[in-house]
């Protein structure tokens, strides 16, 4: 199985191919003067099972992968699977006004109609680890909570795990259960693309090294307001960790928020602390 990797997702596809019976494919990735990509595969794949590792954080990315995926077929790859880390569009995954599109939909499609299987991590519009239908087109979730989990386990004396909203319920019950600590969440009010209200309810977390652990951190405001409350019921630390650092407004602002911010390599940034190169590896076994 050769494994390749789009531009945003260089140093996690080397890791992954860090493994007997892989092996790291190679292509030239770069630009026209006009921005457009501009792609070579440099590794033959005729006859050859093919994977390609590419996050489709911005419209760029997205395009990259499309080109790359319909390369392989065009130079006969025998089998082609998409792993996605972290998948783009896909919290708009309802039409939640009348006449939007219906982006997550239109993505899966796009991707599933150029390769064989699609794989992503902690898929916005999914809860749970497995394999799903959405709008009848197959997608295969894995689940990065755990990883950072067991992170925050050896990190944090006095842990107490905070869902920021509804959505992480899920994930965050396991992780809290790895940590072996409390559990509670928070409900969360979006007001705009950047402003939430985290409504105010007792939380037992005086003394308490509080872990908020979200799919994904975009601009941050759903972890600055938690971080807030927390903070002003007496947690002794306030620690947050996402799958997905997408950082639209970068990490300053938050990281200035918490005592600790981490991330997964789903999206590569400094603080992808946590790699999910292992647990792509297992599902490709
Ligand atoms: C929402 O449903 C997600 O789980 C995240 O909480 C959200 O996307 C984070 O966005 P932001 O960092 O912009 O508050």
């Amino acid at each position: 199985m050769i494994v390749f990797s789009g531009s945003s997702c260089a140093s996690l596809g080397r890791k992954i191919a860090q493994d007997k019976g892989l092996q790291l494919g190679e292509a030239k990735i770069e630009r026209f003067p006009d921005g457009e990509v501009y792609l070579r595969l440099e590794t033959p794949v005729k006859g050859e099972e093919c994977v390609l590792v590419q996050s489709t954080l911005g419209n760029d990315n997205l395009v990259e992968l499309m080109l790359f995926l319909d390369m392989l077929r065009d130079q006969g790859a025998s089998k082609i699977h998409a792993v996605v880390p972290y998948f783009g569009y896909a919290r708009q995954d309802k039409t939640f006004n009348s006449g939007e599109a219906l982006s997550a939909k239109t993505t899966l499609k796009t991707i599933l109609s150029l390769s064989d299987s699609v794989t992503s991590i902690n898929c916005h519009f999914l809860d749970r680890e497995g394999v799903f239908k959405f709008h009848d087109l197959e997608i295969k979730n894995l689940d990065a909570f755990p990883l950072l989990a067991k992170y925050f386990k050896e990190q944090l004396k006095r842990p107490m795990l905070i869902a920021p909203d509804k959505g992480s319920l899920e994930y965050a019950k396991n992780a809290a259960e790895i940590i072996g600590c409390e559990f509670d969440f928070l409900q969360k009010k979006r007001l705009s693309g950047e402003k939430v209200e985290i409504q105010t309810k007792e939380l037992d977390v005086k003394g308490k090294d509080t872990l908020i652990l979200d799919d994904m951190i975009s601009t941050g405001g759903t972890i600055i307001e938690a971080a807030k409350l927390l903070r002003s019921q007496g947690a002794a630390s306030v620690n947050a960790g996402c799958v997905h650092g997408v950082f639209s407004q970068g990490t300053q602002k938050v990281a200035s928020a918490v005592d600790r911010l981490v991330c997964t390599d789903t999206i590569e940034r400094d603080i992808s602390k946590v790699s999910v190169a292992e647990l792509i590896r297992k599902s490709l076994r």
